[in-house]
């Protein structure tokens, strides 16, 4: 595996399959990066690590955000990554260009209620970074978490607005063995506010078994609150447009939610899920 840490060279691996990250990988990440082994066929696989500073809208939590360069080259490594491409931010940024304009945000990043309302900008940077890095790496194929799922929402409509030919796949969140879904987050977690993040998966799990969305929202938020978590949102919305549900078309339940000053966001299918059935990292495994 290759190391870059700027684009020159990174040439050679284009129409690859590129699984962008902000680095401090985690199970959750390297079964992305197994994923991209899997449908690669032949073609190279590349792993970006790049800390955006335009997405976060707190500096304190980018300054925060874990920097593990190290272990994360191991994790690409390990999961058959060819390249890892870790640029600076002025590989990314070039001061010398003018800066290019952002690309346009698309309708469903700002969906009234979610993401957008509590981090204002986020999506713009999102969008900002992915069609850099698109730009950078050139791939035929990109996968992203379906934890993030406004967020893939986002990416694949701005793919469709820039008329790229890149193909943008979702991959299940992985979970931990009591079902929280895995973050680079939970390692900001003392244990006491690790045992309550469950609660996260658990409201998402009940409202599975509530057919009407109204009802579903106050079973989820009943489970946050009997935590005392006190959620952000925790929403049953269409998946694909991320507005009100519209009966028989695919819908999300959605949940973002701080515990212990730690901000969470999670969500699943609706209805029809339950914490058993989904993709798990083995016990015993410490990695979060
Ligand atoms: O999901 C992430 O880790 C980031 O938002 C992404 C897509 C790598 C862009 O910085």
């Amino acid at each position: 595996m290759q190391i870059l840490r700027d684009a020159q060279g990174l040439g050679a691996f284009a129409g690859g399959v590129f699984v962008p990250t902000m680095g401090a990988l985690h199970e959750g990440h390297r079964a992305l990066i197994r994923r991209a082994r899997d449908v690669a066929q032949g073609r190279p696989v590349v792993v970006s690590v790049f800390v955006n500073p335009t997405q976060f809208n707190d500096p304190t939590d980018f300054e925060r955000y874990p920097r593990t360069l190290d272990a994360d080259a191991l994790a690409c490594r390990e999961s058959g990554a060819d390249v890892l491409f870790a640029p600076g931010v002025d590989d990314v940024y070039p001061p010398s260009s003018p800066p290019a304009s952002l690309p346009p945000l698309p309708e469903v990043a700002t969906t009234p209620g979610l993401e957008d309302a509590h981090r204002p900008g986020h999506f713009q940077g999102v969008c900002q970074v992915c069609a850099r890095l698109f730009e950078l790496v050139r791939p035929s194929v990109a996968i992203f978490g379906e934890k993030d799922w406004q967020q893939l929402a986002v990416v694949r409509a701005m793919v469709r607005g820039l008329g790229l030919t890149l193909d943008i796949q979702g991959h299940p969140t992985i979970r931990e063995p009591d079902g929280v879904a895995m973050s680079s987050r939970n390692m900001r977690l003392t244990p006491n506010h690790r045992r309550r993040a469950v609660a996260l998966v658990r409201a998402l799990a009940e409202a599975s078994r509530h057919h009407d969305p109204i009802e579903a929202e106050r079973a989820g938020r009943t489970v946050l609150l009997t935590s005392r978590i006190v959620p952000e949102y925790f929403v049953i919305r269409d998946a694909a447009t991320l507005l009100a549900p519209v009966q028989g078309a695919p819908a999300r339940a959605l949940v973002a939610a701080p515990v212990g000053g730690v901000r969470l966001i999670d969500n699943a299918p609706w209805p029809g899920f339950s914490i058993e059935a989904t993709p798990r990292q083995e016990s015993g495994d410490s990695r979060s």
